[in-house]
C-alpha cells in the first residue's frame, strides 16, 4: 500500500485549514484515481472494498465542509447527476475521426516505411522515429475541453458527425472532468478509446446468464451498448474505463512522445503499455515478438493490435492522409479469429468494380459475436488456386470490422461428393456471356447497358461523398434504370425533361418527383470534386478527386485561362500527364487511369451530353478571388509553425497562384520553413527565389486568418 493511501486511511483531521485543503483534495482525488484504476483496469486491487469506502466517504464529506474548494475533478461528482439527455443529439466532428489502415505482416509496416521515405525524400526530410502503442478494442470518442473544463464527448459513428454522449463518459470511473493543465486553453480536443476491463464483462455476462438474458459477445460490444443507455448511471455501474491516444486540436507539439507524457502529467489516463522512440527494426522486432502479443491479449483490457504511429509530428503533418487514414500511422492485428463452416451454394454477383464476383452461402454460424451466413470469395482465380468446392467446410474469418472471408477448405472433412465452383458463362443480371479480362482475373460483363452496371454506378453518382442526392434511394435508382431513363450518368440531368412522363410510374409519388428534381438541379452548382468521385474514375477516390479539382484551378491559373472553366479543359487536364506527375501525392497508376479516362469515347460523349445541358462546372471553394499571385509558379514545403500545408496551398490558388511537388526550372518561388533551409540546396541550384512566410505574405499584401491553435503550457496545476 502506498504512503498516500496509508495516510488517508489514518486520516489526521487537525491538518485540515482553507490553506492544506486544495493540497488534500487533489491527493485523495489522486489515490481513489490510482485504486480506480488497480480495481478496473489492472484486476488487481490493492485495498478492499472497505478501505476504498472509507476514502470515498471522507473525501465527500471534506467537500461538504469546504465546498467552494471542491476539486471540478472529483469522483463524487460522477454519481449522482440525473441523466438529462432524453435522447442522443448528434454532434459534428470539425477534424473527422480517420481510422487506421490495418497490417497484417510486418511486411506491411516495411511498404508504409517505404511509402513514407519517399515523400520525405522530396520534402527534405531525413529522419523520423516509431511509436508503438497498444490498440485498444473499444468505442472511440471525441471529448472537448474548454478552459479546462469538460465540455462535450461525441461518438465517432462515421467520423464527421457522431452522437452526442456527453452525460455517459462524464459518469465513467477515470474520466478528468477538469484538467487544471488546459485552463488556459479555449478548446481542447481529445480523441480516445472507452473500454470494458475484461473482468467486469465477464461479471455482467454471468448476472446475464443467471437471469436467463443474451451475453455479450465481446467486452467491445458491451462497451458500445452501455454507451447509448439513456440512463447514464448504468455507466458507472459498469465500469467502463477510458484511455487517450490522440490529440485533435488545441495543443501542439514537436513529438508523440512529449505530447504523452504532457497528458500523464496532466492526470489524464493513458495506457501503461507503450514503446516510445525506436527504430522500424525495432518496430519489426516487437510486433514479432510473442511474448509482447501474449502479454498484451492477457491484459485486463482488450487489445486487437499495435498502432504504429511517427513520433515527429511535423512528418506527420507532410506524410498527410488518404481519404481514410492517416500515412503517420498504421495498426497491426494480431491474429485473428477463425471458425469453420459448411458452404451450401455459390451464387454471383455484379459488384462495384463491374466484375462478377462469387459469393459463399454459407450455413449460418456465430463468429466473434455476429451470425455469418454469406462470405465473399474474391475472385474465380482465388476459388480456383484454394480449391473450395460447392459442399466444402472452409475456415472463414472475420477480422475486426472486415466483411468476413474464407481461407480455404478443410480437407479433411472433405467427403468427396463436393462440386467445383464454376465461372458463369453469362452475366446474372443481363444475360449477356461473360468476358475474361486479360489484365486483371476479373470476369466481367462486357454490356455497356447491363443494368446491373448501370445501378451500381448510378448509385454511386448520387452518394454522399459524390452528389448527394438523397431522395434517389436505391430502389428508386433501380426502377429508373430498368425503365431506361438512366443509361448513363449524363442522363441524371435529363431528367428534368421527362418529368411528365416520371409522374406515370408507379410507387414515386409526385412529391417525391419534385424533389429529386430539385437536388439534380442544385448539384449543378455544387463543388468540382463531386463530380469528378462520381465519374467513378479508377483510383480516383474522394480524396484524389479532391485534389484534382484543386489542381484544375491551378493548372488553369498556370495555362492563363481565368474564366469560367469548361469541361473540355477539364479533359485536357486530365490528358497533360506531364504536369500530373509533378504533382504532390499522385501516383502513376490515377495519371493513367484519368488519362485512359479522358480518352475514352463514352467519356466524350458524356462531357458532350453535360455541355448540352449547360451544366456549370463550379469551382466553387477553390475560385479565384485576387491575382496577386497571378501565373506564379510555387512550390510549398515542409510545414509551418502556424499555419497547414493545405492552408497555404489554398491560399496560394485563390490568389491565382499555380503550385507543384517539385522544384524545377519553371519553379518562380519555394515557399519554405526557415528551419529547413540548409537543406534547400536543389532549390539554390536551380535558382529558385526562396521565400519566408513574411515575404510571401508581403508579396500578396494579405495573411491568412485562421491559425492552427498553440498551446501554452501551463505545466501541472500550474
Ligand atoms: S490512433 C488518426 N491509437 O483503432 C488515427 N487508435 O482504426 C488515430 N484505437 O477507431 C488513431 N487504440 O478508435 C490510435 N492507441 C491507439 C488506438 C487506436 C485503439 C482505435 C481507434 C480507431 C481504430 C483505428
Amino acid at each position: 500500500m502506498n504512503e498516500l493511501t496509508k495516510k488517508y486511511l489514518n486520516f489526521d483531521h487537525t491538518t485540515v485549514d482553507t490553506s492544506t485543503i486544495r493540497v488534500i483534495f487533489d491527493e485523495l482525488i489522486a489515490v481513489l484515481s490510482h485504486h480506480n484504476c488497480q480495481y478496473y483496469e489492472l484486476a488487481s486491487p490493492e485495498i478492499s472494498d472497505g478501505e476504498y469506502d472509507i476514502l470515498f466517504s471522507l473525501l465527500k464529506q471534506l467537500e461538504e465542509e469546504y465546498p467552494e474548494q471542491k476539486n471540478l475533478n472529483s469522483p463524487t461528482l460522477k454519481i449522482w447527476t440525473a441523466s438529462l439527455a432524453d435522447w442522443f443529439t448528434k454532434a459534428e466532428h470539425p477534424i473527422p475521426l480517420i481510422s487506421l489502415s490495418n497490417s497484417y505482416n510486418t511486411q506491411d509496416l516495411l511498404d508504409r516505411d517505404k511509402q513514407l521515405k519517399r515523400i520525405a525524400e522530396k520534402e527534405w526530410l531525413d529522419q523520423w522515429s516509431y511509436n508503438v502503442d497498444p490498440k485498444l478494442d473499444g468505442s472511440s470518442v471525441e471529448i472537448v475541453y474548454r478552459k479546462g473544463h469538460y465540455l462535450q464527448a461525441i461518438t465517432r459513428w462515421d467520423g464527421t458527425i457522431g452522437e452526442d454522449i456527453t452525460n455517459n463518459v462524464s459518469k465513467l470511473r477515470n474520466i478528468p472532468l477538469y484538467i487544471k493543465a488546459f485552463s488556459e486553453l479555449d478548446e481542447v480536443r481529445l480523441r480516445w478509446e472507452i473500454v470494458l476491463p475484461i473482468n467486469s464483462f465477464e461479471a455482467i455476462n454471468k448476472e446475464l446468464i443467471k437471469s436467463w438474458d443474451a451475453v455479450f459477445a465481446n467486452p467491445r460490444n458491451a462497451a458500445a451498448w452501455t454507451l447509448r443507455q439513456r440512463d447514464s448511471q448504468i455507466v458507472y455501474e459498469r465500469g467502463l474505463v477510458i484511455f487517450i491516444y490522440d490529440v485533435l486540436s488545441g495543443l501542439l507539439f514537436d513529438k508523440q512522445t512529449d505530447q504523452m507524457q504532457y497528458l500523464i502529467d496532466s492526470w489524464i489516463p493513458v495506457h501503461a503499455w507503450k514503446k516510445y522512440g525506436v527504430s522500424l527494426d525495432q518496430v519489426v522486432e516487437i510486433c514479432k515478438d510473442t511474448k509482447v502479443i501474449s502479454q498484451l491479449e492477457s491484459d485486463n483490457i482488450e487489445m486487437d493490435g499495435l498502432v504504429i504511429k511517427v513520433n515527429d509530428m511535423k512528418a506527420r503533418e507532410i506524410f498527410g492522409s488518404t481519404e481514410h487514414h492517416p500515412r503517420r500511422a498504421m495498426a497491426f492485428k494480431f491474429p485473428t479469429k477463425q471458425v469453420a463452416a459448411r458452404i451450401h451454394s455459390v451464387t454471383y454477383q455484379v459488384g462495384r468494380t463491374w466484375a462478377i464476383t462469387p459469393v459463399a452461402e454459407l450455413e449460418p454460424i456465430a463468429l466473434w459475436g455476429v451470425t455469418i451466413s454469406r462470405a465473399t470469395l474474391h475472385n474465380f482465380d482465388n476459388t480456383q488456386s484454394l480449391d473450395i468446392r460447392i459442399g466444402d467446410r472452409v475456415r472463414v474469418q472475420r477480422s475486426g470490422e472486415v466483411i468476413p472471408y474464407i481461407l480455404g477448405p478443410i480437407l479433411s472433412r472433405r467427403e468427396w461428393v463436393e462440386r467445383p465452383i464454376g465461372i458463369p458463362e453469362i452475366c446474372p443480371v443481363c444475360s449477356t456471356p461473360t468476358l475474361q479480362n486479360d489484365t486483371e482475373v476479373a470476369i466481367v460483363c462486357p454490356s455497356l447497358n447491363c443494368e446491373g452496371k448501370i445501378v451500381q454506378q448510378m448509385q454511386h453518382l448520387v452518394a454522399k461523398n459524390c452528389l448527394n442526392i438523397q431522395w434517389l434511394w436505391a430502389s428508386i435508382i433501380e426502377l429508373l434504370v430498368q425503365q431506361r431513363y438512366l443509361n448513363n450518368p449524363a442522363d441524371l440531368f435529363w431528367l428534368s425533361s421527362k418529368w411528365i412522363e416520371l409522374k406515370t410510374l408507379q410507387w414515386i409519388g409526385d412529391k417525391k418527383i419534385w424533389k429529386i428534381l430539385e437536388e439534380i438541379e442544385w448539384t449543378k452548382t455544387k463543388e468540382l470534386w463531386r463530380r469528378i468521385h462520381g465519374f467513378w474514375i479508377k483510383f480516383v477516390w474522394k480524396k484524389v478527386s479532391q485534389d484534382l479539382s484543386k489542381w484544375f484551378s491551378s493548372w488553369r491559373a498556370e495555362k492563363g485561362n481565368n474564366k469560367d472553366a469548361h469541361r473540355t479543359d477539364l479533359l485536357t487536364f486530365f490528358s497533360d500527364d506531364n504536369y500530373l506527375t509533378e504533382l504532390y501525392g499522385l501516383g502513376k497508376q490515377t495519371i493513367e487511369s484519368v488519362g485512359a479516362w479522358s480518352n475514352s469515347q463514352q467519356t466524350i460523349a458524356l462531357i458532350e451530353a453535360l455541355d448540352e445541358e449547360e451544366v456549370k462546372v463550379v469551382l466553387d471553394n477553390m475560385s479565384i478571388r485576387g491575382w496577386s499571385l497571378s501565373g506564379k509558379k510555387f512550390v510549398i514545403t515542409w510545414s509551418f509553425e502556424q499555419y497547414s500545408r493545405d492552408q497555404l496551398s489554398d491560399f496560394v490558388i485563390h490568389e491565382g497562384g499555380a503550385l507543384s511537388s517539385s522544384v524545377s526550372k519553371n519553379t518562380d518561388y519555394l515557399l519554405c520553413w526557415e528551419k529547413a533551409w540548409s537543406k534547400l540546396t536543389k532549390a539554390k541550384e536551380a535558382w529558385v527565389t526562396i521565400l519566408k512566410l513574411s515575404e510571401f505574405f508581403e508579396l500578396t499584401g494579405k495573411t491568412i486568418q485562421t491559425k492552427k491553435p498553440t498551446v501554452q503550457q501551463t505545466g501541472l496545476f500550474g
